[in-house]
């Protein structure tokens, strides 16, 4: 067996072989199961998109139609992960709820049958219905009221926004949200699909799954960066304090959220058409304060940077989407993990389907042959600064 060199973070190593998506990250060009996401945003919907994700294909209209169908049907929460949420601390972040009970949906579907087509369906299914009213149902009981039931009236996106915001959303905001889902659906091995795939391939319940996804999506160098976006905006606050912002961020070589990426070194397609969808919404609904900032820092941010590759990621724009919509700066990360669902249980679908379970190797730097040494034998100071123990306080 070859070993190949050590890359930090497994740079550019491939982990897997996959047919699901595409990235040129010269080019900027992101495909979904080869289809080019741009139409897909376009002219495709989210769970249509799931579906082309997940089963390989673009569904008939009966087999959408039968999707769309159960996923109405699986939207509701058993009300004991309800009762579960009302002991979740109004203070806690919404990604630890969610991933609290993608967890503890595993413990009603206990079951597992990975060879069974029907149970991979039937995860597929209940994750995909039921994540959105879990992130609405915290919101809502955070806040200390009851969460709504969902209404099989309404479209996926649209029945979210409702269950947030407790009222009908826009058709326009609708369609916008439902795209968004689409940008946000898959992006071949990335932290979170790779956390996932880690997961599945030890053969535990797709609910185990998902919710080590969530845990790696909420950290703020992945998708915890679309909330550290509008942080860094109101930081900023003003036009004029763009460039001295870039400059002391240079200086530092810290990291300016929404910025970069370790595959595409142009602007992410994604970040294009988010972009695009904010104007849309600030035409109809009103301009965002932070929008000339953003603009701002994005063309200060490729003038200093640019050579590096570092231009707008997915996380740049969504975010100014997402306040037009209504969604808590704290909520970016969960709408985020809605979408991403789709192609996290793609891919546990994919590795169930020619499976060997992950297990690298790594390049020791420690001691070897080392002798124990006794309690009494050891030297009374702590470290190598002399430092004794603080007596730890009870
Ligand atoms: C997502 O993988 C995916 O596909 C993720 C995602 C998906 O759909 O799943 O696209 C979603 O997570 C988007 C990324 C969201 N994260 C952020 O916006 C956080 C800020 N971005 C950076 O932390 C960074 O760009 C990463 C983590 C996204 C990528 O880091 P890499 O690939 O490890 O980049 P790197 O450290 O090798 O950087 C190369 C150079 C470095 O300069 P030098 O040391 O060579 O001089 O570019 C610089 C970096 O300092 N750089 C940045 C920067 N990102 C890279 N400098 C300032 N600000 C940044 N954001």
């Amino acid at each position: 067996m070859t070993v190949c060199e050590y890359r930090p973070g497994l740079e550019g190593i491939p982990a897997t072989q996959s047919s699901i998506s595409y990235v040129d990250g010269q080019q900027g060009v992101l495909e979904y199961r080869g289809i080019g996401i741009e139409q897909l945003a376009e002219k495709s919907t989210f769970l249509e998109t799931a579906y082309l994700l997940i089963w390989g294909g673009l569904p008939t209209p009966q087999e959408l139609e039968g999707f769309e169908y159960e996923i109405r049907y699986h939207r509701r929460l058993k009300y004991r992960i309800r009762d579960m949420m009302k002991c979740f601390p109004e203070s806690g972040h919404p990604m630890d709820a969610l991933q609290a009970c993608a967890a503890a949906l595993g413990l009603f579907y206990s079951k597992r049958a990975l060879d069974d087509p029907a149970y991979i369906q039937d995860a597929v299914v209940r994750l995909l219905a039921k994540i959105p009213t879990m992130v609405a149902a915290f919101q809502l009981m955070r806040k200390g009221n009851d969460p709504v039931q969902p209404r099989d009236d309404l479209s996926y996106a649209a029945n979210f926004l409702y269950m947030l915001n407790e009222r009908e959303p826009d058709p326009l905001a609708a369609r916008i949200f439902d795209i968004c889902l689409t940008l946000h659906a898959e992006h071949t091995i990335n932290a979170s699909t790779f956390s996932a795939m880690v997961t599945a391939s030890t053969l535990t319940d797709p609910y185990a799954v998902v919710a080590s996804a969530v845990g790696t999506l909420a950290g703020p160098l992945h998708g915890g960066a679309n909330e550290e976006v509008i942080f860094m905006l109101q930081q900023i606050g003003s036009v004029e304090k763009v460039r001295p912002f870039v400059e002391d961020c240079v200086a530092r070589k810290s990291r300016i959220m929404g910025f970069g990426h370790r595959v595409y070194k142009v602007k992410d397609p994604r970040a294009t058409i988010l972009q695009k969808l904010a104007e849309q919404l600030f035409e109809k609904f009103g301009q965002d304060e932070y929008y000339e900032i953003a603009l701002e820092l994005e063309q200060a941010v490729s003038e200093k940077l640019g050579h590096k590759g570092v231009f707008p990621n997915v996380d740049f724009y969504s975010g100014l989407v997402y306040r037009k919509l209504g969604i808590p700066v704290d909520l970016f990360t969960p709408v985020f993990a809605i979408a991403r669902a789709a192609g996290w249980l793609a891919h546990w679908k994919e590795q169930l389907g020619e499976n060997r379970i992950f297990r690298p190797t790594q390049i020791y730097t420690g001691p070897r042959n080392q002798s124990y040494v006794t309690l009494s034998q050891r030297p009374q100071i702590w470290d190598k600064n002399g430092q004794s123990p603080q007596p730890l306080t009870p």
